[in-house]
């Protein structure tokens, strides 16, 4: 039996989660070992303070289970103006359940209300639960061309960081006609 709601409840994070946000991640990182990337298992999840920034702005959401525990996390930041997909994680004990769907889902519809027109990602390429991911949840690939000032910046800091030695794109989802549902409606926030 589900340990949690479908869809899963929607909530902005709060402060005292935050250290459960970090080992969501480390456990979702697990699975880049099984397909030779266990740099990125590696890596660290992001600081509290990362977290706590994100927390204070309201924009980091958690999907909770039925205990109201965090299962999975998705966090944003603004580009330009444009909202951007920072992190989105789901515990592998919960995956392939919808989570992650509905954590994009919300960020987009509570986005659409607030007028903004298209959500931006950065992932890897041939990851199969990144870039084909993504793509099944709205998401298309930019050009070149396509990227905006703070975008390219991004594209460079991940670069410096050597995230470019796997194939990495840009992800945009436009969001005209997303809907919000009522589950999406209790914490649209705002750039
Ligand atoms: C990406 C992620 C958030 C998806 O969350 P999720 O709740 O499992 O995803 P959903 O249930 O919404 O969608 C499931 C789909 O994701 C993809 N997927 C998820 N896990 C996968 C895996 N281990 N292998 C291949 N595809 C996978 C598949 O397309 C799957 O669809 P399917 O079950 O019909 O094959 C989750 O896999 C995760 O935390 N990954 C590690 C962290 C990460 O890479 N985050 C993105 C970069 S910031």
């Amino acid at each position: 039996m589900p340990t949690f709601n479908i869809p899963p409840q929607i909530r902005l994070a709060r402060p005292d989660e935050l250290p459960l946000l970090q080992e969501i991640e480390r456990a979702a990182g697990e699975r880049f070992r099984e397909i030779g990337m266990p740099e990125i298992a590696d890596d660290d999840p992001p600081a509290l303070h990362l977290l706590a920034r994100h927390q204070r702005h309201g924009l980091a959401w958690v999907a909770a289970d039925v205990s109201d525990r965090p299962v999975g996390y998705l966090l944003c930041s603004f580009a330009a103006g444009e909202p951007h997909v920072d992190q989105v994680s789901v515990h592998p004990a919960n995956s392939r359940r919808g989570i992650g769907r509905s954590l994009l889902d919300h960020l987009a519809g509570s986005q659409a209300a607030n007028g903004r027109t298209m959500l931006t990602l950065t992932t890897f390429a041939q990851v199969p639960w990144n870039a084909p991911y993504y793509a099944r949840c709205g998401f298309e690939v930019m050009a070149e061309g396509e990227l905006n000032r703070a975008l390219r910046k991004k594209v460079e800091e991940e670069a410096a960081q050597g995230l470019d030695r796997w194939p990495r794109v840009c992800m945009r989802r436009r969001l005209a006609g997303v809907q919000t549902s009522p589950n999406t409606s209790m914490s649209a926030a705002s750039g």
